[in-house]
């Protein structure tokens, strides 16, 4: 965020003009458990209040992981705080649109299925972000998540949908990653993001904490600077 403060007649005007997309809907969602839907939500969560201090964070998953990570993050007295509510079922679709006017952006954490969330949230969604491991078992429900996005698209033609591959090996010996580009590319309805999210304790740690991997101290240099990649490829592309 940039802000300018000029004096103007004995009053200060304050311009504040924000960096990347205004008003968004992101999704972040899949058809597998856990991937790391609820980390890169929380994570993107932070980082985007810092910056815009606007932000609401919709858990629709009925396990309420997100609302968990917010309780603890207030327990923990970990600031800023971030917004969140919870909304299932048709309820995501029509408080998200309601919602909408109110918060700059909203992120939405939808479950590890096909759900009435996951499909409700595809309906209003800017940007659906699906994290995938780079592993075959994760890459077979990829078909799915296409006929899914391709569907929703035919009502929502706003939607843009990504996948990043998360929890990826940092063992240079394992190809999966190659093997996982590869196989993505095929799917031209859903763009590969640029960022390879590593697998790294700190995720767990930061997790348990309420924090995001860039709070969370001792840093982890490396997943603060694939998180702030990811943040950047979301909102500032
Ligand atoms: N990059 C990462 N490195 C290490 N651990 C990670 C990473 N991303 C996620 N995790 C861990 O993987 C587990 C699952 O993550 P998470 O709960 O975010 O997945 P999810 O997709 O939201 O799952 P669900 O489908 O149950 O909602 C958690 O223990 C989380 O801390
Ligand atoms: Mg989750």
């Amino acid at each position: 965020m940039i802000s300018y403060h000029y004096l103007f007649d004995s009053k200060i005007l304050s311009i504040v003009i924000y960096k990347g997309n205004l008003n968004m809907i992101i999704l972040i969602g899949g058809e597998k458990g856990g991937p790391g839907k609820t980390t890169l939500a929380t994570n993107l969560a932070v980082m985007r209040t810092k910056e815009t201090n606007d932000l609401l964070l919709m858990d629709t998953d009925q396990q309420q992981t997100a609302s968990f990570w917010c309780s603890t993050r207030e327990d923990n007295k970990v600031f800023p705080r971030v917004a969140s509510i919870q909304k299932l079922d048709k309820a995501v679709r029509s408080e998200a649109l309601a919602l909408k006017e109110k918060y700059k952006d909203i992120i939405i954490d939808a479950g590890g299925r096909d759900s009435a969330e996951l499909r409700g949230g595809l309906l209003v969604a800017d940007k659906a972000i699906f994290p995938l491991r780079p592993s075959q078992f994760d890459l077979w429900t990829f078909g799915r998540i296409n006929t899914l996005v391709e569907t929703a698209t035919e009502i929502n033609d706003k939607l843009r949908a990504y996948v990043v591959l998360n929890q990826a090996s940092t063992n240079p010996s394992v190809k999966e990653v190659e093997e996982a580009k590869s196989f993505i590319l095929e799917f031209p309805s859903i763009k590969l993001l640029n960022i390879v999210i590593s697998e790294r304790i700190i995720f767990r740690r930061a997790a348990i904490s309420g924090m995001s991997v860039t709070e969370y101290r001792p840093e982890d240099p490396k997943a603060t600077e694939e998180m702030r990649t990811f943040y950047n490829e979301v909102f500032n592309d």
